[in-house]
């Protein structure tokens, strides 16, 4: 039932590729130049109207979200905001008919998400779900719905659901973006064939992991440590820093990089780990000086990026990880993989149940 694999958590980390191809299918027309959603109710009309975009859910899928807004905010220039659903749920969120709100989950039934969708219909949102389960109580309730095909997901530690989460989102802000006309079919055709490289990618990653293997043992020996980062990068550091926290039980905190010296810079010290996400290229150079700040407090840093960079980062951190070079706004499918093979390296370290950690359910279907 594992397929080989000693845990669940890792057969669904190498499932990714198969996950992202599936979710592509029949999406892109045969010219590779346009995306297709078959049967969506929201019209181009409404499309044309959208006057901002509320993205909605728990946990991973929230993370998911995060790299959702920045994609649609890059992609299609609307305004766009995420929310926690058990937030969103009782704020009294402000929505109008030109609203389109996003829920996002795996598994469609997460209570939370599902009052704050139904919180959002009452006020007369078009609510769209993008979800992995298509029979589930949040596909039956959304006026439309966007399916990930990762296929059933049986670890508690989401993997190939989040990153299909992402590819849904890349998709359908293409597909927005495409009846805005804020995107050029040059510059679709572009993303989407950084898109169809994206599987051989993670296979290569995959096929490589004794580097993060070995770190995974050395962070192991810690009780906490930071992910730093900027734009997408923070959004993925998030999503490294719950995976690690929930299986491995080591506590860590993301942090915005730039954000780290009003307050989180007093906490680190001689020797504490520090993982750096450094792929977001227009801001490479401020990542670089918040880098430098840990440094120069005695953090150990571990830094994530392109190959091409590795040279010269190395010169201010003690350790990189390269990861193979796409699109920037398509890079969490990518520096994502590393995050979750050093959560499952660190927890089997450390000799905890991966596949079932403690105090938690896949699925959570109660408030
Ligand atoms: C973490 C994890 C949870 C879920 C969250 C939402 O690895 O799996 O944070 O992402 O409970 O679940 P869904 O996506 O089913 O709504």
């Amino acid at each position: 039932e594992k397929g080989g694999f000693d845990h669940f958590m890792l057969k669904e980390i190498h499932e990714q590729p198969k996950a992202y191809r599936d979710t592509m299918l029949g999406r892109v027309d045969e010219s590779g130049r346009r995306v297709v959603f078959q049967d969506l109710k929201l019209t181009e009309e409404q499309i044309k109207n959208i006057r901002n975009v509320q993205i909605v859910a728990c946990g991973t899928a929230y993370h998911a979200g995060l790299v959702g807004r920045s994609v649609i905010e890059q992609l299609v220039r609307i305004p766009a905001e995420n929310d926690v659903a058990s937030e969103y749920r009782y704020r009294d969120p402000i929505v109008t008919p030109e609203t389109l709100v996003i829920v996002v989950s795996q598994s469609g039934e997460t209570a939370d998400t599902l009052a704050a969708l139904r919180e959002a219909k009452s006020k007369g949102a078009h609510v769209l779900a993008i979800t992995n389960v298509v029979g589930s109580s949040i596909a039956r309730e959304a006026d439309d719905v966007v399916g990930t095909l990762a296929g059933p997901e049986i670890a508690v530690a989401s993997t190939k659901a989040y990153s299909s989460q992402l590819i849904a989102f890349y998709l359908f802000g293409l597909y927005l973006a495409q009846v805005r006309g804020t995107i050029t079919e040059d510059a679709a055709a572009e993303i989407i064939a950084a898109m169809d490289a994206l599987p051989e990618q993670v296979e290569s990653m995959l096929a490589n992991t004794e580097a993060i293997k070995g770190y995974a043992e050395q962070i192991s020996k810690h009780q906490h440590l930071f992910f730093i980062g900027r734009g997408q990068d923070y959004a993925v550091a998030q999503e490294g820093s719950l995976k690690l926290k929930e299986i491995s039980y080591i506590h860590s905190e993301a942090y915005a990089a730039g954000e780290l010296k009003h307050g989180t810079l007093a906490l680190i010290e001689e020797g504490i780990p520090v993982i750096a996400l450094a792929t977001q290229e227009d801001v490479l150079e401020k990542t670089v000086s918040n880098i430098k700040e840990v440094k120069a407090r005695g953090a150990d840093v571990m830094v994530i990026t392109y190959e091409e960079h590795v040279v010269n980062l190395l010169k201010s951190v003690d350790q990189a990880f390269a990861i193979p070079k796409t699109l920037p706004v398509l890079t969490a499918a990518l520096s994502v993989v590393p995050l979750q093979l050093l959560a499952y390296y660190a927890s089997l370290a450390l000799g905890h149940d991966v596949d079932k950690p403690r105090n938690l359910a896949k699925s959570v279907t109660v408030e």
